[in-house]
């Protein structure tokens, strides 16, 4: 899979995502071989930079994060197809120069008129940046190429405005030509959880209520809100990750067989178990939010969230969140899927944990089956990839004693081959038009069906509860298990 002659364009190419995460990932790509020899990249920002200052920003983002070791060869190739638009996103001169700059590209690189527009800035400018294609006649692809928009989360911050969002997008956009980024999608273990479940014959069989007692889906941070204040604050952790990462792990989970490994069949079976999700009558002890307090972390005291810079000292925004639902479907009915996140936690870890049933009955007597717990199947997505089985076993003595052992798969054990940075992944298929690992409009907008009467709860009732900063979350979010008889695992 190698993408054939395009470029992209991204606004908002002096943030963090960019830096971080777009521009390493592009070079990664050309250096394993997979982007055209005339691939280039079109820079859009309010900064007074020639072409030489873009390049050397992203030499310098590359040179720090990306995955691959730098080669000069990949590196000049890459650098010669760059280019800045110096210019605001109401300013139309710079829209008529990126025109002639892709034109003037197709000229001399041989990109075809293939671009996809990345939209790497805040939601607030999405409606001026997609008007500003279509007024310039950069969203229509010229005659046998294509142009396509990619836009980054939060898609919206309830469902109201996550359809003003798209009905501004599809104004201009073809539903086909939108890339919306989870960027959980493109995580190989994430990828590895509908192969595990349908290429393979021996789970299938118990996932589900017969079988399954409940499932946990943790995605823990160590890491505060860090430089991400204006990002972060009034939108929290339930809206950052649980509308779109947690919904859609746990979507994988409990999904139906597709019909076949495409966009249209992936999208119809998440779409089901999405729209069969229940919330407990009420919301009262089933849904928890959170706020890190001072605290330890990694052996050094580290500040709450209300002492933070840029942090209005009395905001309710949530850091952690965790609520229960079930899938009204005849494979989940009356299991309860517990997903939490939260930042400021015990270790950075996202794991699915798939807690089964205890055995219906025990020949061996109490006293040896003290120590046994669940059996589970453990798929960790990160930072220690793999999976783990777990299950009880005798201990080795002359009495029949049981204990929980584990089955480990490790990636860096299994394979040679390494896992690319999900950016990588998904820029890639966007420049194949790949659309299997992108949440369709419908999706989002469920997802937020889901989230609104709980943030609408959260609102009118007091303000989030504290943890201190290190531990597992606060209080509530154990009591909330507990009153169902289980705990939250400690990964
Ligand atoms: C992003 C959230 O989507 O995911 C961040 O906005 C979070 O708040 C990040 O830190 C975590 O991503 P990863 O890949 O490091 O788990």
């Amino acid at each position: 899979r190698i993408a054939g002659p395009s470029g992209l364009v991204i606004f908002g190419v002096t943030g963090d995502l960019s830096r971080k995460k777009l521009m390493p990932a592009i070079y990664d790509l050309a250096n394993r071989g997979l982007l055209p020899p005339g691939f280039s990249l079109v820079g859009f920002a309010r900064r007074d930079w020639a072409d030489q200052n873009f390049a050397q920003v992203v030499h310098d983002a590359v040179r720090e994060h990306a995955r691959t070791p730098f080669r000069e060869e990949v590196w000049q190739q890459l650098a010669e197809g760059m280019r800045f638009i110096p210019g605001t996103f109401d300013d139309d001169d710079a829209f008529k120069q990126l025109r002639a700059s892709i034109e003037e590209l197709d000229a001399s690189r041989g990109t075809s008129g293939n671009y996809a527009f990345y939209l790497s800035v805040p939601p607030k400018f999405f409606p001026k940046v997609v008007q500003q294609l279509k007024r310039h006649g950069l969203a229509d692809a010229p005659e046998g190429s294509w142009r396509r928009a990619v836009i980054e989360k939060p898609f919206g911050h309830d469902l109201a405005s996550a359809r003003e969002l798209n009905a501004i997008v599809h104004d201009v956009f073809e539903p086909d030509q939108v890339f919306r980024i989870d960027h959980y999608l493109g995580k190989e273990t994430v990828q590895n959880i509908l192969a595990l479940r349908f290429a393979n014959q021996m789970y299938e069989p118990i996932w589900n209520r017969s079988y399954v007692d409940h499932v946990q889906i943790t995605m823990a941070e160590d890491i505060g809100i860090g430089g991400r204040a204006g990002y972060y604050d009034g939108i929290g952790a339930a809206r950052d990750v649980l509308q779109n990462h947690l919904l859609q792990l746990m979507a994988l989970t409990a999904m139906e067989e597709p019909i076949a490994f495409d966009a249209e069949a992936l999208v119809t079976e998440k779409l089901k178990v999405l729209k069969s999700v229940r919330l407990a009558e009420g919301l009262g002890g089933h849904v928890v939010r959170g706020q890190y307090a001072a605290g330890w972390q990694g052996g050094e005291k580290v500040r709450g969230y209300l002492q933070e810079d840029g942090i209005d000292p009395v905001s309710t925004t949530d850091t952690y969140a965790a609520i229960k639902l079930e899938i009204d479907n005849r494979r989940w009915a009356g299991v309860p899927f517990y997903l939490r996140t939260g930042k400021r936690l015990g270790r950075r870890v996202t794991e699915i944990a798939v807690v089964f049933q205890r055995a219906p009955h025990s020949p061996f007597d109490s006293t040896a089956t003290e120590e046994l717990g669940e059996n589970a199947i453990v798929i960790r997505v990160q930072p220690d990839e793999g999976m783990t089985v777990r299950f009880g076993s005798k201990v080795p003595g002359t009495s029949m004693e049981l204990r929980d052992v584990t089955m480990d798969f490790a990636y860096g054990e299994s394979f040679t081959e390494s896992s690319p940075e999900a950016y990588e992944r998904l820029i890639l298929d966007v420049l194949l038009g790949d659309a299997n690992l992108f949440p369709r409009t419908e999706e989002v907008e469920e997802s937020w069906k889901i989230l609104d009467p709980i943030e609408e709860y959260w609102t009118s009732h007091g303000r989030p509860a504290q943890y201190p900063s290190g531990t597992w979350g606060p209080k509530e979010a154990d009591e909330m298990l507990a009153r169902d008889g289980r705990s939250w695992r400690r990964p």
